[in-house]
């Protein structure tokens, strides 16, 4: 069966990677939860998607110029009037959170834009204190932090994303020895395509799919996982077929 990932928590419906975001993912019936996560002025994994915090808060500039204490203070409502005062979270609140829940987490390292050195280590440190590297995927578009990763005895499953439309994806990842692919939804071409892809004992999981549609015909084709902005609706038409 598929799994249902909410895409930076349900965040159709509440602040994008913050903790109401994952709360709803889990009360909507999601399998799993996908975060982003970046590093603070001193050295703390945060989580959130942009490498400044313009879009998101109401602070402004690079996440990497801001400590832990001044992230903290800022509105991370992303204009969502519901939830004006909801802060940044940081990942070990996030692994508190889910790791009573069951579900699986996705976090994606944003360490394409911006080096964030060490921020490899301190992922695996803060999981290091949850037993949670079975429920947990690692995922970047940064492959060279994919090795690193591996380097440092990472346990968990890695993910490779990627932008551009990779041909036959799978043998490049089966080099990079990752254990998924996480490709953008229109570069999975078919039912075909997939069967490949797991043929190379690779899982697929797409993003982002959020149309009825879209959702019913990766379902259909059996891929691994969905990111989806929409868990309920991923539910619903899951539940349906
Ligand atoms: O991990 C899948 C997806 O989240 C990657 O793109 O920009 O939403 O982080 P983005
Ligand atoms: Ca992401």
């Amino acid at each position: 069966m598929t799994e249902i990932w909410a895409h930076r928590g349900a965040r159709r419906e509440a602040p994008e990677n913050t903790v109401p975001a994952f709360e709803l993912a889990v009360a909507q019936g999601a399998d799993g939860i996908e975060i982003d996560v970046q590093l603070s002025a001193d050295g703390v994994v945060v989580v959130m998607h942009d490498e400044t915090v313009d879009r998101t808060t109401d602070g402004s500039g690079p996440v990497v110029a801001h400590t832990l204490a001044q992230l903290r203070k800022l509105d991370a409502s992303a204009g969502m009037a519901r939830h004006v005062g909801v802060k940044v979270p940081t990942l070990a609140e996030t692994l508190d959170l889910l790791a009573p829940t069951g579900l699986k987490l996705n976090i994606e390292l944003k360490n394409s834009e911006e080096d964030y050195p060490g921020l490899e280590e301190r992922v695996l440190a803060a999981m290091a204190a949850h037993d949670l590297a079975d429920r947990v995927v690692l995922s970047t578009f940064n492959h060279y932090s994919l090795k690193k990763l591996q380097t440092l005895g990472a346990t968990s499953e890695l993910g490779m994303l990627y932008t551009d439309p990779l041909y036959k994806p799978w043998r490049y990842a089966s080099r990079l020895g990752v254990g998924a692919i996480h490709p953008p939804a229109r570069f999975v071409l078919g039912a075909g395509w997939v069967r490949h892809a797991q043929a190379a004992g690779l899982a697929v999981r797409p993003w982002v799919v959020n149309s009825e549609r879209a959702l019913a015909r990766m379902f259909r084709w059996g891929v691994e996982g969905v990111f989806t902005d929409v868990p309920a609706v991923a539910r619903a038409v899951r539940d349906g077929q």
